[in-house]
């Protein structure tokens, strides 16, 4: 059950560099600019990876490095010393979420010993998921929604009628929506945040039963990174737009440009997770600032032993 290289103290030192990330952005929650928002929460990032003992490389980041200054694809980030780790991470996941002061904007990371995290290029990503307890490939991204939600009702022994699948609402997702209305399943459409959509489907306390739909490719990667600890199942396909983002999957080492990506290869590894809210959301409440403190809320899980935690936590500001 024991990772030597992903330890105790390390999920805990990652538990603080989401809680900074989430913190500094909170700043700028409802303040109308996205892009502010998400500098506060990569530079606080990035020095608080800086301060832990490890060889941190950046494997899914904010871009390639001529487009991002900083927490790009291939930065080195901690001490220098200690285990060799590779990040899949999202200062902000929710720019625009926290910009209008909407829910369910995060602060999200996930470590894996080398190698561990597949690395995805950022492009889109054709994406279900669903949570734990049904059979291997119950779902497929090669089959109709309606029949999805068809199958993983029967699966469930329960009605079509009283599923609800979460769909990112955007125009190339009618489709999509056309063919779960059709078998008469409720659609729960989230303006933004499909890394929290897909988490949703492994807590049956938030009513969500399957996640579908094409959102960001990085996004994908950390989403199988938190289901690789807490169980469901996830398929992933990568989008490609043009020519240019093929070759971007080409520089990441992608052959195969018309792949599906299980859930244990786009996280092969075990892995750590870590989430903080930065808006109150489903499954975390944001950060509040009161009697002269601030308060966070963190969701960490290990693969390594199925771990799942939630941390409270309260400092001086
Ligand atoms: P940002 O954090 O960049 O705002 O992205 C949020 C997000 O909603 C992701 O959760 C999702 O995967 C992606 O954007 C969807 O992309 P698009 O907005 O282009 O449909």
């Amino acid at each position: 059950m024991e990772n030597k290289v992903l330890t105790p103290g390390l999920s805990d030192a990652m538990v603080r560099v989401t809680e900074l990330a989430a913190i500094a952005a909170s700043r700028e929650v409802g303040r109308g600019d996205e892009k502010k928002a998400d500098a506060a929460a990569v530079d606080a990032m990035r020095s608080a990876f800086n301060a832990v003992d490890f060889k941190g490389r950046v494997v899914i980041g904010e871009g390639e490095r001529d487009e991002a200054p900083m927490l790009y694809i291939g930065e080195e980030v901690g001490t220098g010393t200690g285990p060799e780790i590779d990040i899949a991470l999202d200062p902000l996941e929710g720019t625009t979420l926290t910009a209008k002061a909407m829910a369910n904007a995060l602060a999200v990371l996930a470590i894996a010993p080398r190698g561990g995290l597949l690395y995805a290029p950022d492009t889109y990503m054709d994406k279900i998921a669903i949570g734990p307890g049904y059979p291997e490939g119950l779902v497929s991204l090669d089959e109709a929604p309606s029949d999805n939600i068809k199958a993983l009702a029967k699966a469930a022994g329960r009605k079509v009628e009283d599923m609800t699948v979460c769909v990112l609402d955007r125009p190339r997702h009618q489709d999509i929506i056309d063919s779960l209305r059709s078998a008469g399943a409720r659609i729960s459409l989230i303006s933004d945040g499909d890394v929290a959509g897909v988490i949703a489907t492994t807590d049956a306390a938030t009513g969500i039963d399957m996640y579908v739909g094409q959102g960001g490719a990085p996004e994908g990667v950390l989403a199988a990174a938190a289901l690789k600890c807490v169980g469901g199942q996830m398929y992933g396909r990568l989008v490609f737009r043009n020519d240019d983002e093929k070759k971007r999957a080409a520089r990441t080492g992608i052959t195969d440009f018309g792949k599906t990506y299980s859930l244990h290869e786009l996280a092969s590894g075990d892995t750590v997770f870590c989430a903080t809210g930065v808006t109150n959301g489903t499954m975390l409440s944001g950060v509040a600032h009161k009697d002269g403190r601030v308060h966070t809320h963190t969701l960490v899980m290990t693969s390594m032993d199925g771990m799942v935690r939630y941390v409270r936590s309260a400092r001086k500001v």
